[in-house]
């Protein structure tokens, strides 16, 4: 798949709702991009498309938010304050990865070495105010 523009903020958690409709659990998204190049409101979209009734907000300061009641389990890991492996090991992030349902990793890069080789990695940008763009990348390291 190519890249893709989100006009607007609905256009960009419409594509999460739409993406979640083919997960059958298991998949780790990478989603790298800026601050503000609107990968939580991503997630946004893909915990309404499982079927998640609840708020979807950037797990900053906790690292890990949990969206249970859906069709499968949303584990959404924002690695932002991460400062090294040490850190991950310390919380456990790898009970995360992978897992039975389906796992969004925010800032991946702090910590490339937690993402098993068959993460799916993603890139998000900021064309311009009410504009963003995503596009599949390759693996960083
Ligand atoms: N087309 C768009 N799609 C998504 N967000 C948009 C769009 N246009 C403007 N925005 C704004 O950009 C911001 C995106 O915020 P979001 O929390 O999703 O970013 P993020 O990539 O998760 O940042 P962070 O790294 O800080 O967690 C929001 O304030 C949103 O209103
Ligand atoms: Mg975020």
């Amino acid at each position: 798949m190519g890249l893709t523009i989100f006009n607007s903020v609905e256009a960009t958690q419409a594509f999460g709702e739409n993406w979640a409709a083919d997960l059958a659990g298991g998949e780790i998204f990478a989603l790298h991009g800026v601050l503000g190049s609107g990968k939580t409101q991503l997630v946004k979209g893909l915990a309404r498309g499982l079927g998640y009734r609840g708020d979807v907000t950037s797990p900053t300061f906790t690292i890990i938010h949990e969206y249970l009641g859906g069709r499968l389990p949303l584990y959404h890991l924002d690695l932002y304050r991460m400062q090294s492996e040490q850190d991950a090991i310390n919380i456990d992030i790898e009970e995360y990865l992978p897992s039975q349902g389906v796992t969004v990793v925010e800032w991946p890069d702090r910590i490339p070495s937690l993402l098993p080789p068959d993460a799916r990695h993603w890139e998000l940008e900021v064309v311009s105010l009410t504009e963003r763009l995503i596009r599949p990348r390759e693996r960083a390291d």
